[in-house]
């Protein structure tokens, strides 16, 4: 039902007025996506999909390292990071055993043959299921019978509007549940927790609710099917929302690794950061009510009134392929609430030292344990946005240069990348290890008694 309304959506889009502004506002957060179409993909599907994947391996368990050995270990090799073959090693984290499911290719690969699906800003979904197979022989198993979680890979962001290019998410509820009633009929396993050991990924907007506009999202909730399971999800606030009413853990929007070191190859070591402030994306003049929301709640409009004339503040309202550049060459940067309140600036900010400003009351920010956000960044209120020329002021003032000391720490960088094969750190890294202290869930774990 829902895919169908969806169908006749995007079908009334050509010729209806109405049906523009639905486009306009279950899409903007999109419109960053195609900013990477022309970006080369770092990994081949072909390559990273394939079934054995012999750089990473650990053939004898460990002793368990503790927590300090383990972060000094990280710290020993931070400079030689980038070189290093990944290790992610079962020990650490709890040996933690991850099965990652086969499903038909329908549900993933095929949605490969379009480029952008591994590049985009939903990319996470593709990004982290590349991840796992590439952890062959090691946290990945090919035993479910020794799993503790169980992934489950499907693509629901890749089915890019011929019309507009942003994806359509309407068949991801119907998508999903096809690919667990596969599962449960297949295997044993789904049925035997009714899922609370299955890992999912929902990488767009809002989340595991699988729907571009807030308030249908939220009348339409998580879907019945994946309530149990645990949802890797880009959406998360620190209040109650229905669209996290579920075992989650918030991750960050994908952006490629390569796409940043081009931008970085292409900075002079010793240029200046000669933009203040940047912003670059849409901000409405005069923004629309619809359904009683106003895109961005009017922020980003309060912001090009306040500040579109101010010269510390570079504003610019069209897309622009090489902003990447742009924020490589800002100190500060704005990281206003779209539709939903996470961005992919933040991702963006960190990776190339602009000082992200936060302004999203209530985000609940992607690994707060490996990301100290309040040293790298600024928040500020959503109703303070008109002040926000004085509170930078301020910080420039004060502890600018403590944030941006902050926010050379490569660890910092890493935690918010997803690269194939993982490394130690990165953003899958940071899953592993989220997942690690949901291992209560594990069938095996309680079998085995071995928590
Ligand atoms: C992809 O989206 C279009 C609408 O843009 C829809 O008609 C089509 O059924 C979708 N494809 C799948 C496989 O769900
Ligand atoms: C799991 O439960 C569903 C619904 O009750 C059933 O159709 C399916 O056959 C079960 N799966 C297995 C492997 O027994
Ligand atoms: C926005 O529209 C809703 C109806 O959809 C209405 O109840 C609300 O008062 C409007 N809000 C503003 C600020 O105009
Ligand atoms: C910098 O100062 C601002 C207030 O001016 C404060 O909110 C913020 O927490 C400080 N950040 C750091 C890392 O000291
Ligand atoms: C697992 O532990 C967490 C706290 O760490 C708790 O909230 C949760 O209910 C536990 N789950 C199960 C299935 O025991």
């Amino acid at each position: 039902m829902i895919t169908q309304k969806q169908r006749r959506t995007e079908k009334g889009l050509c010729f209806k007025h109405y049906y523009k502004w639905i486009l306009c506002f279950s899409l903007t957060l999109y419109f960053v996506a195609s900013f990477f179409v022309d970006h080369d993909q770092e990994d081949h599907p072909s390559s990273s999909l394939s079934p054995s994947n012999p750089l990473i391996t650990n053939p004898k368990p460990k002793p368990l390292p503790s927590r300090a050995m383990f972060e000094s270990k990280i710290h020993n090799q931070r400079l030689s990071f980038p070189l290093q073959r990944p290790n992610i090693r079962t020990d650490v984290f709890n040996n933690l055993k991850i099965y990652v499911y086969d499903l038909p290719s329908k549900f993933n690969k095929d949605w490969l043959a379009n480029e952008r699906c591994s590049n985009h800003l939903f990319a996470a979904e593709v990004a982290l299921h590349k991840a796992l197979l590439s952890l062959d022989g090691d946290v990945r198993t090919e035993d479910p019978y020794e799993a503790d979680f169980f992934f489950v890979p499907v693509y629901v962001s890749c089915n890019f509007s011929t019309v507009n290019g942003f994806p359509a998410i309407g068949h991801a509820r119907s998508l999903i549940n096809e690919a667990i009633d596969l599962v449960s009929a297949q295997h044993p396993f789904w049925n035997r927790t009714s899922g609370s050991d299955h890992v999912f990924a929902a990488t767009h907007d809002f989340g595991s609710c699988f729907h571009t506009m807030e308030d249908r999202a939220i009348a339409d909730g998580v879907p019945r099917m994946l309530r149990n399971s645990i949802v890797l999800q880009t959406f998360g606030v620190t209040y109650k929302h229905p669209c996290q009413e579920v075992e989650n853990v918030v991750i960050p929007p994908y952006i490629s690794p390569e796409s940043l070191r081009k931008t970085q190859k292409n900075i002079p070591a010793a240029k200046e950061r000669d933009i203040r402030v940047f912003f670059r994306g849409k901000m409405e003049i005069h923004p629309k009510n619809i359904s009683g929301r106003f895109y961005s709640k009017r922020i980003r409009t309060e912001i090009w009134r306040s500040y579109g004339g101010d010269r510390r503040f570079y504003l610019q309202r069209q897309r622009f392929a090489g902003y990447q550049s742009e924020i490589a060459r800002s100190v500060f940067c704005l990281c206003p609430l779209g539709w939903a309140p996470w961005s992919p600036r933040l991702v963006e900010s960190v990776a190339l030292g602009c000082v992200p400003v936060i302004i999203a009351d209530g985000i609940r920010l992607p690994f707060p344990s490996a990301v100290r956000w309040p040293d790298i960044s600024l928040t500020v209120a959503e109703r303070d946005v008109g002040r926000l020329g004085d509170i930078l002021e301020h910080v420039a003032a004060t502890n600018l240069s403590d944030i941006q000391k902050n926010l050379e720490d490569p660890s910092v960088r890493r935690a918010l990348l997803f690269n194939v094969p993982p490394r130690e750190g990165d953003a899958t890294w940071q899953v592993l290890e989220a997942l690690s202290k949901k291992l209560n869930r594990s069938v095996r774990r309680k079998s085995n008694d071995v928590l």
